[in-house]
């Protein structure tokens, strides 16, 4: 089967599947990098971090013997997204993550600073070879109408929200909008944060195809061109059982399922989030 990929503004493509790195770090740590490793390894090549995370250390070093083909992203915090603060972020998660580029940069949810001076910063970031993309995290419509508005808002390479079959609220309009401005959208926290996969109609779906229920958590996300899931796996053997949704092709009889037991909305649901 040909596997679809998510694509850049810029036209750059990667697998539709990701890896998250939230509250990975721990007494564990070499072992989410060996997991991390054998994602990519797979081509799950996206490995999402941030500096509020503590993880980039760690992503840095997953990352060191195969960096050509990683795809980093990391993100700053609002607090530090003025002009100046977001340029010192970017060079602070630089040395942290050992690399002379993150290659998609966002910023991490809404703030006090004004969008303009954050996306100067990230347009300049950008120019200077730094970042190769930019992007927002945790921004709804009218944030993101804002975002395209400014000088070279059109850069704006993706959205990062939250996006589950228990949130299906930007289903209404954040999905449609980015899919008619080419705009990717990383849909966090996938898996429901490991909760959804003991839901009965998708263990039901997953017999029916010798598959699991996250397999078919992850193939449902990704059913939309532009929706890139980054489940954070910190066991080797949730990265390939992850890695195995890439090829699970579900029916309509499937969709149909999983609607009634999560219904879509039919109306404009606030974006959720943290
Ligand atoms: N932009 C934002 O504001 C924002 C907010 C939240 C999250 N994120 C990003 O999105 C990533 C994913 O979200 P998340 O970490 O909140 O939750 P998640 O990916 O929905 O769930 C993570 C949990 O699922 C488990 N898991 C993964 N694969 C599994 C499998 N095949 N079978 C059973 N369990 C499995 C993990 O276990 P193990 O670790 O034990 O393998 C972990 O406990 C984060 O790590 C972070 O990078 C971004």
């Amino acid at each position: 089967m040909e596997q679809r990929l998510i694509t850049f503004p810029d036209g750059q493509q990667i697998c539709p599947l990701g890896q998250g790195t939230y509250q990975m770090g721990g007494r564990r740590r070499s072992e989410e990098i060996q997991a991390l490793r054998r994602g990519i390894e797979l081509g799950l090549t996206l490995i999402d971090t941030a500096e509020m995370y503590g993880t980039e250390e760690l992503v840095g070093e997953a990352v060191r013997p195969c960096r050509d083909k990683a795809f980093i992203v990391s993100k700053v915090l609002p607090s530090n997204a003025s002009y100046e603060g977001t340029k010192r972020a970017c060079e602070r998660s630089l040395r942290r993550l050992g690399t002379d580029y993150i290659d998609l940069y966002l910023l991490h949810w809404i703030g006090r600073y004004p969008f303009s001076e954050t996306v100067r910063a990230l347009v300049e970031l950008r120019k200077e070879g730094k970042i190769r993309h930019w992007g927002m995290s945790n921004l709804d419509v009218a944030d993101m109408e804002h975002i395209l508005s400014l000088p070279n808002g059109a850069e704006c390479a993706a959205n990062q929200v939250l996006y589950n079959l228990g949130n299906r609220g930007i289903e209404y309009d954040l999905i449609p909008w980015s899919e008619r401005h080419r705009i990717p959208v990383m849909a966090y926290t996938p898996l429901g944060e490991g909760q959804l996969r003991n839901h009965k109609t998708l263990k039901e779906i997953a017999r029916r195809h010798g598959a699991t229920p996250t397999q078919v958590i992850l193939a449902w996300l990704m059913r939309r061109p532009g929706v890139m899931p980054i489940p954070k796996a910190s066991h080797m053997l949730h990265v390939e059982e992850n890695y195995g949704s890439l090829s699970l092709v579900l029916t309509e009889e499937d969709w149909q399922a999983i609607d009634a037991a999560f219904p879509p909305p039919v109306r404009k649901i606030p974006l959720a989030g943290w």
